[in-house]
């Protein structure tokens, strides 16, 4: 963890929606190969952020910087081309296609698209393309997924198709994922698995994490730094057990165990 530098920085950033200020004036950095938490109560603007730094909603205001270069403004496929991956927001799984088949249609568009395409139908591999199947066969061995490999996504548990999904991310060799509320419906066992990756990922591929989660006890496990978001401007950040002792934080969102309008209180 020593020499962390920021890999994403929000400065200022400002959204509304017609007469809803949904973000006024976020700002964090995060730093490389950490993960970090984005948390607070419901409505805060988290999800709002995170598609303005993923590129699905132009920000009113404010930049985006990640690893050096100015993405205010990119498209989402500009933002993913420069190997910033968002998952988590909308189940993206193709539940007809099989797990293994998941794999070859890339996060980052048409290209994966074209080339599984390409492949099912011809029914024979090129070099890379053998390559490619390999490297989907070794990613889905890593997270314990090789055994539903010729499942179809749909008969996947939720828990699992979160799997899917950040493997599905992992194809694309991301320096950087976001993940909006990952665990959120998902069994404990699978949060911890998810978790386990997570912290994988950090490690052995130096992959940084900027996670939107409510689960607290998740937050405190799996994440390094915390930024505190309420209506639309960033309020705190530290590790959890500093912000456990900012007594504005813990009055206002950190009681009971969950953020916001959270099921436990
Ligand atoms: N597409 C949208 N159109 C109108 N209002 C929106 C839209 N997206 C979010 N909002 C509003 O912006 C505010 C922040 O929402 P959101 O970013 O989803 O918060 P969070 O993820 O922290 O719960 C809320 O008041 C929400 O109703
Ligand atoms: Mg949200």
């Amino acid at each position: 963890m020593e020499q962390m530098k920021p890999i994403l920085s929000v400065a200022q950033l400002e959204k509304s929606f017609g007469g809803v200020q949904a973000v006024r004036g976020a700002e964090f950095e995060v730093l490389e190969g950490s993960i970090t938490a984005l948390i607070g109560p419901n409505g805060a603007g988290k999800s709002t952020v995170v598609n303005l730094i993923a590129g699905a909603l132009r920000p009113d205001a404010g930049q985006v910087h990640f690893r050096g270069v100015d993405i205010t403004g990119y498209k989402p496929h500009q933002v993913a081309g420069h190997g910033l991956i968002r998952t988590f927001q909308i189940s993206r799984e193709y539940p007809a296609m099989t797990v293994l088949e998941n794999l070859m249609v890339s996060p980052l568009g048409q290209t994966g698209e074209h080339l599984f395409s390409a492949l099912f139908r011809r029914g024979h591999y090129k070099s890379e393309e053998r390559e490619f199947v390999e490297k989907a066969i070794a990613i889905l061995d890593e997270f314990g997924l090789y055994g539903m490999r010729n499942e179809y996504a749909r008969n996947l548990s939720g828990g699992q198709k979160r799997l899917l999904e950040l493997a599905r991310a992992v194809m694309a060799d991301p320096k950087m994922l976001i993940l909006d509320e990952p665990m959120a419906g998902i069994n404990p066992a699978l949060i911890s698995r998810i978790g386990e990756h997570m912290l994988r990922l950090k490690e052995d591929n130096g992959y940084t994490f900027l996670m939107v989660e409510h689960n607290l006890d998740v937050v405190e496990r799996v994440c390094d730094h915390v930024v505190v978001l309420a209506v639309g401007r960033t309020l705190a950040q530290g590790t959890m057990s500093e912000l456990r002792q900012d007594a504005e934080v813990v009055s206002a969102y950190l009681t009971g165990g969950s953020v916001g309008a959270g099921t436990k209180g």
